[in-house]
């Protein structure tokens, strides 16, 4: 698949600005209202009493900031933060490994949690209900096992499919949280925020357009801000306003609601081919030659979450808005 531009994975241009960006602090942390009210409250509590934080999971669409609110909760908890993700942990001497190199108050971020395989999770029950390790030796008849005490540590877990996640293990979290979509409003907060941070010139309506077209993903923001930063060195006076922001965009093929080529052939195929009426995800994949897992977990999320399609219980639709974005008229009989 061809990269693009808005695509929510970590590139390696995200993982320089990202670190340079990235708020250390509740109070520089902007948006997730909900996320980070509940974290402060459990966060004084913990430190009240002298213990460490109950588990954390946070689920949510990519590129929301779960890693940074996972730096922040080691930040703001005193504690020193381990990152690792799912796929990396292969054996449960892997995990086993990691865990008992932990000190006491250690947070533990473990991203894409959802991929641990089955032996390793089954690992981490005792490790965060009862803080020990179960070692098995031997197999069968023989089989005994050694309980090892582990040091009293916090395991943050991210997702982005809690619905791929086991309910034992989800179980285990003492902290459930969801992570949204951010409104323009905060997004615009967090363009003129990374502007400052890397000396940027933007003006409101430059910053206001970013934000409209970044799909409600600090993560596409930041990239977008880069990128048009770029545009506006080479061929403004190094200032980004609305116009450049706008024609920086377009070439980018970025269109006013952040959709590229991709999310429309999507809704075309809805509209035109399937000519509106209900249809599966494998369905829209075979017409247009994409893969029916990236649709539905990478492209269709921000198109429900806009009101460009609407799931229903017979299938997919495209909603109005669809036919509007797309410049086509609106039959009587559309949702
Ligand atoms: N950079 C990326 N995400 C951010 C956020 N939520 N607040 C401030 N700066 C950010």
């Amino acid at each position: 698949m061809a990269k693009r531009i808005i695509t929510t994975d970590l590139t390696e241009e995200d993982k320089k600005i990202e670190g340079s960006l990235r708020p250390h602090t509740f109070n520089e942390y902007i948006g997730q209202e909900k996320a980070k009210e509940t974290l402060k409250v459990y966060i004084e509590a913990a430190k009240n009493r002298g213990e460490v934080l109950d588990h954390v999971l946070f689920f949510g669409p990519p590129g929301l900031g779960k890693t940074t609110l996972a730096g922040i909760i080691a930040n703001e908890m005193g504690a020193k933060i381990k990152i690792t993700t799912g796929p990396a942990i292969e054996k449960p001497i892997d995990m086993a490994a990691i865990l008992t190199k932990l000190n006491p108050g250690d947070i533990l971020f473990v991203d894409e949690i959802h991929r641990l395989n089955r032996q390793v999770e089954e690992l981490l029950y005792p490790a965060m209900e009862d803080f020990a390790l179960d070692i098995m030796f031997d197999k069968g008849l023989a089989a005994s096992s050694k309980r090892i005490e582990l040091p009293k540590f916090t395991l943050i877990g991210a997702t982005t499919r809690a619905g791929m996640l086991s309910e034992p293990l989800r179980d285990r979290f003492g902290v459930v949280s969801r992570l949204e979509y951010y409104t323009t409003k905060e997004l615009k907060s967090i363009i003129l925020r990374s502007a400052m941070v890397l000396s940027v010139e933007i003006d409101d309506g430059g910053a206001e357009e970013l934000a409209k077209r970044s799909r409600g993903t600090p993560r596409l923001a930041n990239r977008l801000l880069k990128r048009v930063r770029d545009y506006a060195q080479v061929k403004y006076d190094n200032v980004i306003t609305k116009d450049v922001a706008d024609h920086a965009l377009d070439i980018l093929e970025v269109d006013s609601l952040g959709l590229d080529h991709t999310d429309r052939k999507i809704l075309n195929c809805m509209i035109n081919t399937f000519e509106g009426r209900p249809v599966g995800i494998e369905a829209i994949a075979t017409t247009i030659g994409e893969d029916p897992g990236t649709i539905e977990e990478v492209y269709e999320p921000y198109l429900v979450q806009i009101g460009l399609i609407l799931r229903t219980q017979r299938g997919r639709v495209a909603g109005r808005e669809a036919y509007r974005h797309l410049g086509l008229p609106v039959p009587e009989s559309v949702l």
